[in-house]
């Protein structure tokens, strides 16, 4: 069964005092909340602090973000055994803004990957399409490159256990959510396109969409068979708006 995920990606915003008040709400929050996994990638300055305020609760730490490397002269990177050590679990690798604003392609994307699935640590592959290819009619293409690359090199089986995060490029902090029907066409294809290579790996994948996630869009967005989850930015860092995502995400169980 594919529980559903969803994750908080706090992007560049945060500081020491707000990471304790969010996420000490948040774990009180969630001790009523059933049947979701729910992960907060604050930067990585504070993952040790936010881990300890997570103490024993449900929420899980996630990271935005890994170096290729193990170890050695690469100034300012972070490496997985790193990531791993200070206990995030769920590593956010392809995000838009790191392949726009640090040049990082389908290559370097898959090295990631690799290097997480390689310290047992979980890969959430973001993909997805610039408004000029969607205009073009190229999504699907787009998303079939970007998972290819991983395909191709270590076949389907390297994608038990990880998770796919569709996101459109055009629907990224603009306030223009794609439509549940328009992700639940891509997810479908993204699911049917791992199946083409092991039917059980797709069926078990999570497909997570991100791009304009609110309070008000969640419930219809999780009404869709092939969305497990939502990878969210903005509203993450507002805790109500947050707990209202995760209770329309608690609802999906029943669904999958
Ligand atoms: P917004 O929810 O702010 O649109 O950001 C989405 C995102 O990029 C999550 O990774």
């Amino acid at each position: 069964m594919r529980h559903p995920l969803v994750i908080g990606n706090w992007k560049l915003n945060g500081s020491k005092k707000f990471i304790d008040k969010f996420i000490i709400g948040l774990c009180h929050k969630l001790d009523e909340i059933e049947g979701c996994t729910v992960v907060i990638a604050p930067p990585v300055v504070y993952l040790d602090q936010a881990k300890q305020a997570m103490c024993n609760s449900k929420l899980l730490l996630g990271a935005q973000n890994v170096d290729i490397n193990c170890s050695g002269a690469f100034t300012g990177e972070i490496s997985a055994s790193m990531l791993k050590d200070i206990g995030a679990q769920y590593i956010i690798i392809g995000h838009s803004e790191r392949r726009s604003l640090h040049s990082e392609d389908d290559q370097v994307v898959a090295k990631k990957f690799f290097a997480l699935k390689n310290t047992d640590l979980i890969p959430v592959l973001c993909i997805g399409e610039t408004a000029a290819e969607k205009i073009a009619g190229q999504t699907k293409t787009i998303c079939a490159r970007q998972i290819d690359v991983i395909l191709q090199l270590q076949g389907a089986e390297v994608f038990q256990n990880t998770v796919i995060a569709y996101e459109p490029i055009w629907a990224i902090g603009t306030g223009c959510a794609a439509t549940a029907e328009q992700i639940q066409t891509i997810h479908k294809f993204i699911r049917d396109h791992i199946a083409q290579k092991d039917s059980k790996i797709a069926d078990q994948l999570i497909i997570q969409y991100g791009g304009s996630v609110t309070k008000n869009n969640a419930a219809e967005i999780f009404s869709q068979p092939d969305i497990d989850g939502v990878l969210v930015g903005g509203a993450s860092l507002i805790l109500d708006s947050f707990i209202e995502i995760i209770k329309s995400a608690s609802t999906r169980q029943h669904k999958i």
